[in-house]
């Protein structure tokens, strides 16, 4: 059966005292719940991530990055290795943000290294899809969303596929207010699943986690979890406080 799971993704928000604060205030909201199958996995900034893996050992949730280079190591000034999250205990790392994609021009090439790289050094990806505005209103919203799997995801062998996390993110829906309708996601998750049935198997698409993001947050995260192919959120603006991210979780 897949798993269920919450991610917050932060972004770049929240000073080191806010931070653990946050992580804080999550961690003792969890500790009382009946988690059950469901995942939580908070993404802050680089610079928090060892502070949450050290909360994280006590607590009910995982830790992932938000970003990673495709190398292992070696002269690329700034950059943060797969082996270097893997030495910090981070289970997951976000690949192919939109916002990645956008503003610092991440290309698929780049994203299927990044996926390689995250495999090898144990560390689920956590692939984001998604198509912006002017190509749903064009229909080309499938397509898209089929090349982008395509170009970065499907090279995998298949006992590498089993290692990805998607989150199907409409572009239009970040950040602004505006989420898809449940019907909209619960119809590209659905294709999503069956695109992956016919790249590998059955079984494989069956097991396959699917998240939705993009404003999803404690008054639309039940209706749009409850569609049989979305298995629970990526969120953005909705994890920066705990007791809205704890009711999104609360949804699933
Ligand atoms: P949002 O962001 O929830 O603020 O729309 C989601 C995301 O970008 O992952």
């Amino acid at each position: 059966m897949r798993k269920k799971i919450v991610a917050g993704n932060w972004k770049m928000n929240k000073t080191f005292g806010e931070a653990e604060k946050l992580i804080a205030d999550i961690a003792a909201s969890l500790e009382g719940m009946e988690l059950k199958d469901t995942e939580v996995i908070l993404c802050p900034p680089f610079v928090y991530l060892e502070m949450a893996t050290d909360i994280a050992e006590e607590s009910k949730f995982r830790v992932g990055a938000q970003n990673m280079n495709d190398h292992d190591l070696g002269a690329f000034t700034g950059e943060i290795s797969a082996i270097m999250l893997n030495s910090l205990d981070v289970k997951y790392v976000i690949i192919g943000h939109s916002e990645r994609r956008q503003h610092y021009n991440e290309n698929h090439e780049f994203l299927a290294g990044k996926v390689n790289a995250a495999i090898r050094h144990q560390i689920q990806p956590i692939f984001c899809c998604g198509e912006i505005l002017a190509e749903r209103e064009a229909g080309t919203h499938f397509t898209i969303v089929k090349k982008q799997l395509d170009d970065s995801v499907f090279q995998l062998l298949p006992e590498h596929f089993k290692q990805v996390i998607l989150a199907y993110e409409p572009v239009w829906a970040i950040g602004t207010g505006v989420n898809a309708t449940p019907e909209q996601a619960q119809e590209m998750h659905l294709y999503i699943r069956e695109t992956i049935a016919e790249k590998y198997d059955r079984q494989i698409a069956d097991d396959t986690t699917i998240l939705y993001g993009g404003s999803c947050n404690s008054k639309n995260a039940r209706e749009l979890f409850i569609q049989p192919d979305v298995d629970g959120g990526l969120i953005g603006g909705s994890s920066l406080k705990a007791d809205e991210f704890i009711a999104v979780v609360t949804s699933l």
